[in-house]
């Protein structure tokens, strides 16, 4: 298919292409599709108090950085509920540990801190209907996060070449966000127009986030991919098969040095010495201004235990140690374009990320 025959994206049956939502609100508790049982079992855990999602969101039952930040929106919801019907208006301060409690579940994705800053701004402004303004804010971040990711996926896919081959790593899709995914996002309205003919997945150890989730996810949607393991990445590259490495992101600081999924940096070095191209994709949820650089970011180490074993069962000699670092930081200089629901950064620096976010 030619450039000039593609789709349109407001031509796009978004829906047909889109149909796993990791997050449901009942109005009464938070139902959350546990994807530590994917792709075996599709089991929602339900969550009715604030503490049942900070576990959730610690233990990676709910995970990606947009989708962690809407659980936590609706977590301040439930610890509201449960102190609003003791205490009224006067449960109003006493509402911030619940929210330090979220804030703490895990370190690096900012779009956790974001989701709280728009609850507290909620409270900061609060009538005696606050617990239902708090409600309509957390409906508000997920609708928004659902908009933002399908206008991201028309922007990003506008940047690829009809009949590019793309590598994506970890799971960025409807699973880590509200919907309809961000790098994920991308490669469903490329695929859907045509730019796209080919889908690569990497396994991403030590979770298997792009074994367990991705390809998964994208059967799900009849969209084809293939996996590979993450060391043949490279060899991947120099064999010609992709055009573009597209990523999603849990924190991008003020020059566009970007935090996401172990393993990203080590993709981004060999794009670029294969000449692939290196796409970011993200909602302005996760731009961090605050943060000037990305050795500023904290990045969170789990368990050894998830390198140590596989579905429970130890692989690896006992007493041997293992060090799990689960994110890292591609430098901006190795990124070709990030793209938001603001805008496309091209090659981001200081200043580029500056024009867009101010
Ligand atoms: O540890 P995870 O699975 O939460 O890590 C997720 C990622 O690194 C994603 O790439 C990132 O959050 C973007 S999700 C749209």
């Amino acid at each position: 298919m030619t450039d000039n025959a593609r789709m349109k994206t407001s031509d796009f049956d978004f829906d047909r292409y889109d149909h796993v939502r990791p997050i449901r609100w009942t109005g009464d508790v938070l139902e959350l599709l546990d994807q530590r049982k994917l792709p075996f079992a599709v089991d929602y855990a339900r969550c009715a108090t604030c503490d049942a999602v900070a576990a959730a969101i610690h233990s990676l039952t709910v995970r990606g950085a947009p989708a962690i930040g809407i659980a936590a929106a609706w977590g301040v919801v439930l610890a509201a509920r449960s102190l609003h019907a003791a205490n009224g208006l006067a449960a109003l301060p006493l509402l911030e540990p619940a929210l330090q409690r979220l804030n703490a579940a895990r370190p690096t994705a900012v779009n956790l801190a974001w989701a709280l800053a728009r609850m507290r701004g909620v409270l900061a402004h609060a009538g005696a209907d606050w617990c239902e303004a708090l409600e309509q804010e957390a409906h508000a971040i997920e609708r928004e996060d659902l908009a933002a990711n399908r206008h991201m996926g028309a922007l990003g896919a506008a940047l690829i070449a009809a009949g590019s081959g793309v590598l994506t790593h970890c799971n960025t899709g409807s699973l880590a966000t509200a919907g309809f995914g961000t790098a994920l996002g991308v490669i469903r309205a490329g695929v859907a127009q045509g730019a796209i003919a080919q889908v690569f997945a990497g396994e991403t150890r030590p979770w298997n986030q792009g074994a367990r989730l991705t390809v998964w996810e994208l059967q799900q949607d009849g969209i084809d991919a293939t996996l590979i393991a993450d060391s043949a990445a490279a060899h991947l590259m120099k064999t010609g098969q992709v055009q573009w490495v597209i990523v999603g992101a849990d924190r991008i600081c003020a020059n566009g040095d970007a935090a996401n999924k172990i393993g990203t940096y080590q993709l981004a070095i060999a794009a670029r010495h294969h000449g692939v191209k290196f796409m970011v994709v993200a909602p302005s949820s996760t731009v961090d201004m605050a943060t000037a650089s990305g050795e500023l970011i904290e990045i969170e180490e789990r368990d050894p235990a998830e390198l140590l074993a596989f579905r429970g069962k130890r692989v690896v000699a006992e007493g041997v140690r293992a060090w799990n670092p689960v994110f890292d930081v591609t430098p901006h200089d190795l990124i070709d374009a990030i793209v938001t629901e603001k805008g496309v950064v091209e090659r981001p620096d200081a200043q580029r990320m500056r024009a867009l976010f101010g």
